[in-house]
């Protein structure tokens, strides 16, 4: 990069993005995986960006296997995606992935009140074709029937690798508040990562969908932290780190779990030397 290009850049760019600018500019053009998932290349990039970072916070613990979730799966695109960024990332990082598909497979139930959102959601909506994606599927496990019920027995019965990774797709208040129930503080740590990032899929919508804090993922994601001291839902905030703006950065969380025996376990690359006086 020429000295004049060096300076605009980062004048233009915030610090993060300077760094990635340069790091491509060295790579000779190869974009890392992460880079790409970040600036929205593949179909689904917040699946492989909190895939990717649920694998990589994995292998920092010394984790070799993880578990990737989605909640609502419908047609089943977003479970072909999920299945394609795990190979992918696993062959980057070296943490294997067992995948899981969580639907009615009949589409969705009714509302059970107006915090369903029954102006903009419908019994019956987005069905699945079942054996036609499983004749698509190579890995993934799909849990079928009502989450009320296989959310409550989905740990027992399938013992899963740590949880690194959730995408929430179900519209309703009521489904999320299901799903939730897996995530309960007293559930036993050997299932989860102590940092679990999480998608939410209808947080953001449009003028028809009006999310708020009082209906819909957003009211289930407060009363859910309201009811937990141990484990809170959170914000992903390093997307205030780039001038890029995707809806996806809004829709970002990490689920911290504090009293996870692996919480407080230092990963960070920081070390005494660091911020030395030069
Ligand atoms: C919008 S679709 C999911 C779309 C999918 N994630 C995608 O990217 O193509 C919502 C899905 O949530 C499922 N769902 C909603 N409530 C549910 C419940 N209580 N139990 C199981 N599945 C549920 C519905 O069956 C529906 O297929």
């Amino acid at each position: 990069m020429s000295k004049v290009a060096r300076v605009l850049a980062k004048k233009m760019l915030t610090s993060s993005e300077f760094e990635m600018a340069s790091a491509l500019i060295k790579s000779d053009g190869k974009v890392p995986f992460q880079t790409k998932a970040l600036w929205n290349v593949f179909p689904y990039s917040y699946y492989a960006y909190g895939m990717f970072h649920g694998c990589r916070l994995a292998a920092a613990l010394g984790i070799k296997r993880v578990s990737s979730i989605e909640f609502g799966v419908a047609g089943g695109n977003g479970l072909l995606a999920m299945e394609a960024h795990a190979r992918a990332i696993e062959e980057l990082v070296g943490v294997s992935i067992d995948v899981y598909g969580f639907d009615t497979g009949a589409g969705l139930t009714p509302p059970v009140d107006y915090r369903d959102m029954p102006y903009r959601f419908k019994k019956g909506n987005y069905r699945m074709d079942v054996e036609k994606l499983k004749g698509r599927l190579e890995r993934a496990q799909l849990v079928l029937g009502d989450v009320k019920k296989t959310a409550r027995t989905f740990l027992r019965d399938y013992q899963p690798a740590p949880i690194a990774f959730v995408s929430f797709d179900m519209d309703y208040y009521s489904s999320t508040m299901h799903a939730f129930q897996m995530f309960a503080a007293g559930n036993k740590d050997d299932f989860f990562l102590p940092r679990i990032f999480m998608y939410f899929d209808d947080v953001v919508g449009n003028e028809i969908s009006c999310y708020n804090d009082f209906v819909g993922e957003l009211a289930a994601i407060n009363d859910f932290n309201a009811g937990s001291r141990d484990v809170k839902i959170a914000q992903n905030r390093v997307f205030r780190n780039y001038n890029l703006n995707f809806p996806w950065y809004h829709q970002s969380y990490v689920m911290h779990r504090f009293a996870h025996r692996l919480y407080d376990k230092y990963i960070s690359k920081a070390s005494a030397r660091s911020l030395a006086l030069k």
